[in-house]
């Protein structure tokens, strides 16, 4: 290994499936944002995973909306995208953003999808039939007569379709983690600090609903100079708590990574909400310390280090 830092990469639960092809890039001195690219980019083309990419579960219309977002730690440069639809790789999408445009740092829905169509990204059918039987299996349990869908043989109106999802979001709140949501974080070894996160969200939310995933200090966030975090699970809090901002300023102020997303965590559950559902998040340092904390005892995190053989499974502090 010619450079100076030791390249690690951490991910929640289910990274797995893109760590190792991360860690090929790392391994050969590749960068973090290439490493932190391509094993969420086979994320989202693992079509057993219905919380991101291909095969992610849709909004109460049926229709998949993905988020993204890549961050760099030296320049705390930040790229995403959101609710963008018939586009399976957000996570390239929204690095496009950041390398591309960056008078910008995020564009949503049909703006992103246009830059996305500008630059030659293939389109696909992201609602496989697999997602869209889990989906309608949901429908099926709330009052038929607010059920709408652009899938469906329903034909009344925008009402119709904000009540069947308000309904559908308001049963889905209490939704057990782990979330499918999945956080990347590289340690290249030119000591480059990228955090990556991708998502179909809130399964069968408010179409056009963003959560963290694609906005900075929520969801996402790397500054070289202290570590990186990014969320899973409700994001709604995280958007109100900031809560990858609040991690690397916990560590600023001298916590360890898996103290300082524990308290990150309380200070997000200290917050009024009846939507409440479980938010993990997840730590990387510029001198390789990593931990995370969730709100269930078994949660992981995914590890891979120069040494490493196979993805390793670390416990998160549970609160
Ligand atoms: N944390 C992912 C989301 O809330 O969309």
């Amino acid at each position: 290994m010619a450079g100076k830092f030791s390249p690690i990469i951490i991910g929640s639960e289910r990274s797995e499936a893109g760590i190792p092809a991360a860690m090929e890039i790392l391994r050969a001195g590749g960068s973090a944002l290439d490493a932190v690219e391509r094993g969420l980019r086979y994320c989202e083309d693992n079509l057993q995973d219905h919380y991101i990419g291909t095969s992610g579960l849709p909004n109460a219309r049926g229709i998949v909306e993905l988020d993204a977002s890549i961050m760099i730690g030296s320049s705390r440069a930040f790229g995403a995208v959101a609710a963008v639809k018939n586009y399976p790789n957000p996570i390239s999408i929204a690095r496009k953003v950041l390398e591309e445009l960056p008078q910008h740092s995020l564009l949503v829905g049909e703006g992103a999808e246009a830059f996305a169509e500008f630059l030659g990204f293939e389109k696909a059918e992201l609602l496989t039939p697999e997602s869209r039987e889990l989906w309608l299996k949901q429908l099926k349990t709330i009052p038929q007569e607010s059920i709408e869908g652009e899938n469906t043989k329903a034909t009344s109106g925008d009402e119709r379709y904000r009540l069947a999802s308000l309904e559908l979001v308001k049963r889905m709140a209490p939704h057990e983690g782990p979330w499918g949501t999945i956080n990347i974080i590289a340690l290249d070894q030119h000591g480059e600090l990228v955090c990556g996160v991708s998502t179909s969200g809130y399964p069968y939310k408010h179409p056009g609903r963003v959560g963290d995933s694609a906005v900075a200090g929520a969801g996402n966030y790397s500054d070289i100079r202290y570590g990186a975090a990014a969320c899973t699970g409700r994001g709604e809090l995280a958007l109100r708590a900031g809560t990858a901002r609040t991690v690397v300023e916990n560590i600023r102020a001298g916590q360890d990574p898996e103290t300082a997303c524990a308290n990150a965590l309380l200070e997000a559950r200290a917050l009024p909400d009846d939507f409440r559902a479980e938010l993990r998040c997840l730590s990387l340092t510029p001198d390789g310390r990593h931990g995370g904390a969730a709100g269930m005892e078994g949660s992981t995190y995914t590890l891979m280090n120069e040494h490493s053989t196979a993805p390793e499974f670390h416990p998160r502090r549970a609160l």
